[in-house]
């Protein structure tokens, strides 16, 4: 049998062999040992495939050995041979960064784009793993290294990463990545948003190298229904469990050894009498660390209780109000996805100075930086995933995902005392197939934290013939801890004066959370009250509705949309709209509108309670 067969049959029979790559959970990862692969990245923009598919459509990755396409990154031999692409001559793109807002040409782009990074690394030594790591892209990614396919994410808001021990090499490392943003009706979010569908790896990669048995995850918080008990449970993945990991409090002075079991878990309970809970007002957090024979692993943590009583929001036991606005993971100086600390610092430092001590991050996960830098500054999160209006929700992949992106947003986020609601849906309508679909979500959430609150933006229906009674009776409404709804009277129903004369029917006997509620406002234009798109109007929207909710027995808080405009394919007025939903209280040049400081005074009243 001559070589060349030999080689590949037993090339062939390796990869055959090479177990289907999994996706690796590997949470807390900016303060692990990483290098960061961000920056420019060489990219092919291919709205036909064509370095996926051959021309009879068939994926060219189909088969363990990738037959061929831009995956291989491959370079003619000689002149001779045909190749017709090449990411070395081709233009980049920044990553972290949406394709959309780094090129004009690209704004409306959906479709594939192939991202290729060069990298040099030195292999691990034995003993030692090492894993590439995404925060995000948006909507689907198809990743290789070195010719090889390590997997496929699908959701364009959560993190994923592999592990690429085996398959790294010291140098000229090419890691290629198809992402591609086509909407889907069985997609989750599905094909018609409000927001801009943009494309690419909009958040940060990187190498993470780790130890052969690593603490893929960790859970601290207090131990439920205490206030001076911390729980700890630490998620070991590799082979070699060892027997103990160690969890130091050293602010505290409080340290545990706890037994690792067959499943690579170490859990227990540390009696913490001196705890000072976290509050908005004083975000209290505590350094921890996590000690394995190999490894640490640090974190910032806060400890704090959210429940509800009847129709009251208990922080720590005591009631709260939450004076909160909607945000949508958007930069509108610099335009495009918002992805860093620092951006992440300029929305919630907007939010601060309104007032706020609550945040509604719609409709999707944002970046990990927003609830981190929560915690630090004090202001409690509501996080969502993008089941968002019309979803398949029949369709058993399309309740995959959406249970696959709720549970890597609670994965990354279960340590973030920041984080106080889990938001299983947005404006969905009222079907048994709905309410199934979300109860699943639910209790989804609940298994994996029975900590926070569960909620939804939920249905407002009117009483037939009497528009202006608003009835409140979802049925979704007996599974959620919060009774949250939309309300935009005055704007899509009716003018301002309307909201004056409405009055409320809520069948739960659970918090009224307000989820949204407002008015488009182009930022400088002034006019009378009644005139649309002006700020006055907009502020007259604010003036009436805050005083009305208050009326709503159980009223406890709202988040007023939105307090940035933001790109939106569905709000085309000309020289209004164009492209941009213009709900902001901010408006995308930075510029406050009237109804920021009506907001913002409404805000001071309410804290000064
Ligand atoms: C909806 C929806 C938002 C949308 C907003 C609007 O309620 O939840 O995503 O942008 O209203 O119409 O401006």
């Amino acid at each position: 049998m001559n070589k060349t067969l030999w080689y590949f049959l037993l090339g062939f029979a390796v990869l055959a062999a090479a177990p289907a790559r999994s996706e690796v959970a590997i949470a807390d990862v900016f303060a692990r040992h990483t290098t960061s692969l961000n920056g420019k990245w060489h990219v092919i923009v291919d709205p036909y495939d064509t370095g996926y598919i051959d021309y009879r459509g068939k994926p060219y990755d189909e088969s363990p050995k990738i037959s061929g396409g831009f995956a291989l990154d491959h370079h003619p031999k000689d002149k001779t041979e045909l190749v017709e692409y090449n990411f070395d001559t081709s233009t980049t793109l920044k990553v972290p960064g949406d394709w959309n807002s780094q090129d004009d040409k690209l704004l409306y782009y959906e479709g594939s784009v192939w991202y290729r990074k060069k990298f040099d690394v030195k292999k691990p030594e034995a003993g030692r793993r090492l894993f590439v790591y995404f925060g995000a892209a948006n909507y689907e990614a198809d990743v290789y290294l070195n010719g090889v396919k390590l997997g496929k994410h699908i959701g364009g808001y959560t993190p994923f990463a592999y592990e690429i021990t085996s398959l790294v090499r010291e140098t000229g490392n090419s890691l290629v990545v198809r992402v591609n943003n086509v909407r889907h009706p069985e997609g989750v979010p599905t094909t018609n948003t409000d927001w801009w569908n943009y494309g690419g790896i909009t958040r940060d990669v990187m190498l993470v190298e780790e130890p052969a048995t690593f603490i893929s995850n960790f859970l601290v918080r207090l131990k439920p229904g205490t206030t001076n008990t911390i729980e700890v449970r630490v998620q070991l993945d590799g082979a070699a469990r060892g027997n103990a990991v160690t969890v130091k409090f050293p602010s505290l002075n409080l340290s545990a050894e706890m037994a690792v079991d067959e499943n690579g878990v170490a859990h227990g309970e540390i009696e913490a009498s001196n705890l000072v809970l976290w509050t908005p007002e004083h975000p209290t957090l505590y350094n921890v660390e996590i000690f394995t024979s190999a490894e640490s692993v640090k974190d910032r943590v806060g400890f704090r209780t959210i429940t509800t009583s009847g129709r009251k929001v208990l922080l720590n036991g005591k009631p709260v109000f939450l004076r909160g606005i909607c945000i949508h993971e958007e930069n509108p100086r610099r335009g495009g996805r918002a992805w860093s600390e620092d951006d992440a610092r300029m929305l919630l430092g907007w939010a601060k100075e309104l007032g706020c001590n609550f945040v509604r991050l719609a409709h999707y996960p944002h970046n990990e930086h927003m609830a981190r830098v929560a915690d630090e500054i004090g202001i409690m999160c509501w996080e969502e995933v993008p089941v968002y209006w019309t979803i398949h929700w029949t369709d058993s992949s399309t309740l995959a995902n959406a249970q696959k992106q709720l549970s890597d947003l609670i994965a990354r986020d279960q340590n973030r005392a920041s984080v106080v609601v889990w938001s299983v849906a947005n404006e969905t309508p009222i079907s048994e197939a709905r309410t199934k679909f979300l109860k699943t979500l639910v209790d989804e959430a609940r298994s994996l934290d029975g900590t926070r609150l569960i909620s939804a933006a939920m249905e407002v229906d009117s009483e037939p013939g009497n528009p202006l009674h608003k009835i409140v009776d979802d049925p979704f409404g007996q599974y959620t801890d919060l009774c949250s709804f939309n309300e935009y009277t005055g704007w899509y129903d009716g003018l301002p004066e309307k909201i004056d004369r409405i009055s409320w029917s809520i069948k739960y006997d659970k918090p009224v959370f307000i989820s949204e509620f407002g008015a488009d406002a182009k930022q400088g234009m002034h006019a009378d009250a009644l005139t649309r798109f002006s700020e006055e109007y907009q502020a007259d929207v604010y003036k009436r509705t805050l005083p009305m909710l208050e009326k709503i027995p159980g009223f406890s808080g709202c988040t007023p949309w939105i307090l940035c405009d933001f790109r939106s394919p569905r709000r085309l007025l000309p020289e209004i709209q164009d492209g941009w939903n213009i709900k902001g209280v901010i408006g995308h040049d930075g510029k406050k509108k009237m109804a920021f400081n009506v907001l913002k005074n409404f805000y001071a009243e309410k804290a000064a309670e």
